[in-house]
């Protein structure tokens, strides 16, 4: 469970990226966060994954505040570039993600194992990720926010880059995370997306919610198309 209230964020004393914002993220559902360019998407996870702290309002992750120890060990958090540690390889990579979140050696090399296979990925890990093409680093970085089996995952434009199986892949283990109870985050600006994936949706533009609530709700109310509605929606904002 995430809870944004009354969140504000202002970069740099003059950028508003996020005004007045109030989310409640539920457990048990995929929740997608739609939004066009410049919204305010990336700002709202790097707020819920404590990398940044708001100007004002509270967030809190599993009724801990998004800044703590505590908080981020929760958290598996996959961001938009995957463009991290170049210089290691890829069983290197995992292996320093394992012991940033301590996770024991027998685990460790289990889970590697794991999601090396689902991922189509166990031949290149002994290969450096600058030689990995930009699908192999989103799929690294992936495994790598998975290797403590976080109860939270929040992802930042995951499917971005990834081949059809690992998307596909992907987005079943989103569904299989979510059905075990847990909490499953990620931000798209590509509608069908969500329209495909989500149960719930939070909609936003120009830093503000514009809508929040079930999928199935929001498609009996888009009397035309749930693009159009998208469009008009974030046109008027
Ligand atoms: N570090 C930053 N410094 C200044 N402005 C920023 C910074 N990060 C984001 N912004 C601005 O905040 C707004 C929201 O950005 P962002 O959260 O990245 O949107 P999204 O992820 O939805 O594309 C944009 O206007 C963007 O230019
Ligand atoms: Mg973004």
């Amino acid at each position: 469970m995430i809870e944004l209230k009354g969140v504000t964020k202002i970069y740099g004393g003059k950028v508003k990226a996020l005004d007045d914002v109030s989310l409640s993220v539920d457990d048990g559902c995929i929740y997608g966060f739609l939004g066009p360019n410049g919204a305010g998407k990336t700002t709202t996870i790097k707020l819920m994954t404590g990398i940044i702290k708001p100007d004002s309002g509270s967030v809190l992750v599993n009724g801990l505040p998004a800044m703590s120890i505590e908080s981020k060990k929760n958290i598996g958090f996959v961001p938009d570039d995957p463009n991290v540690f170049l210089r290691l390889k890829g069983v290197e990579y995992l292996s320093f993600m394992a012991d940033m979140y301590e996770v024991r050696s027998a685990e460790r090399e289990e889970r590697i194992r794991e999601l090396g296979a689902r991922f189509e990925m166990s031949s290149a890990l002994g290969d450096k990720i600058q030689s990995y093409s930009h699908g192999m680093r989103q799929k690294i970085v992936i495994m790598g926010a998975l290797m403590h089996r976080p109860r939270v995952w929040i992802l930042d434009e995951p499917m971005t880059g990834l081949d059809p199986k690992s998307s596909f892949e992907l987005k079943k283990m989103m569904r299989e995370h979510a059905e075990l109870g847990n909490t499953v985050f990620f931000s798209t600006h590509v509608l069908e997306v969500a329209e495909k994936l989500c149960d719930k949706l939070a909609v936003i533009s120009e830093g503000r919610i514009l809508y929040a609530g079930d999928m199935a709700d929001l498609k009996r109310k888009a009397d035309t198309s749930l693009e159009k509605m998208f469009l008009e929606m974030t046109e008027h904002a």
